[in-house]
């Protein structure tokens, strides 16, 4: 999978891009994710990307030229699946819809910021507008490292146990079960004897239990 991103701050994505799971992704080529600094597409020599807004009101708003440019000498390039944009009144982002995007073989994914992009890209190219929650972020790279790790890790290959992501929290509607190490005992509280006999379908059985009652618990709604 090829995951392009266009951004004002790309030196926040660096990081979160090049740890990990998501280093192991790209050293084992089972993901590409590319970085498109919005200011090689600027109007002008000072830079430029973004303006004050029409009507007035606080805040800039990133112009159209400047991410006009950029999308489409991507798109010249490459057809995409998705053109994501991230922001707080998109769609709320659930693994559903990671599982869904892991299939992809290109995305691109814009970063707002300030008070957002000019709603002609929104309407003119963007095909899926995602919130990863209901607070306001400075700008959409956290988002976009959000997006990257939670589908990169679903593409096969890239988690070294395969059956691990099926067993995620959220993976089956529910939240998963509590996972215990060594020690069996650690001031005086106990491994669950269950985990300890080696009968898996009773395992099976008190994880199922497990997952439900936290859910039941925690995220009723999930139910
Ligand atoms: N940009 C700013 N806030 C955001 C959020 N909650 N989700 C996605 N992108 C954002």
């Amino acid at each position: 999978m090829r995951i392009d991103i266009i951004t004002v701050l790309p030196e926040l994505l660096e990081s979160p891009l090049n740890h990990s799971i998501m280093k192991r992704a790209q050293e084992k080529g089972l993901l590409e994710v590319h970085l498109h600094p919005l200011r090689n597409f600027a109007i002008n020599k000072h830079g430029q990307v973004d303006d004050m807004q029409y009507g007035g009101g606080a805040g800039m708003v990133i112009m159209c030229e400047p991410l006009s440019k950029a999308i489409e000498a991507l798109q010249s390039e490459r057809t995409y699946d998705q053109i994501i944009y991230l922001t707080p009144d998109g769609k709320n982002f659930k693994q559903q819809m990671a599982n869904t995007l892991s299939l992809s073989t290109n995305l691109l994914m814009i970063c707002g910021h300030y008070k957002g992009i000019d709603q002609r890209i929104r309407d003119l190219y963007v095909t899926l507008e995602i919130s990863i929650g209901d607070y306001v972020l400075s700008g959409g790279e956290l988002a976009a490292a959000v997006l990257v790790d939670s589908i990169g890790r679903l593409i096969p290959g890239v988690l070294n146990d395969e059956t691990s992501a099926l067993t995620d929290s959220h993976q089956d509607g529910l939240l998963a079960p509590p996972v215990y190490t060594r020690p069996a005992e650690f001031k005086n509280m106990k491994v669950p004897e269950v985990l300890l006999n080696g009968n898996f379908a009773l395992i099976e059985e008190w994880r199922h239990e497990q997952a439900l009652q936290r859910t039941e618990e925690r995220r009723p709604d999930l139910l």
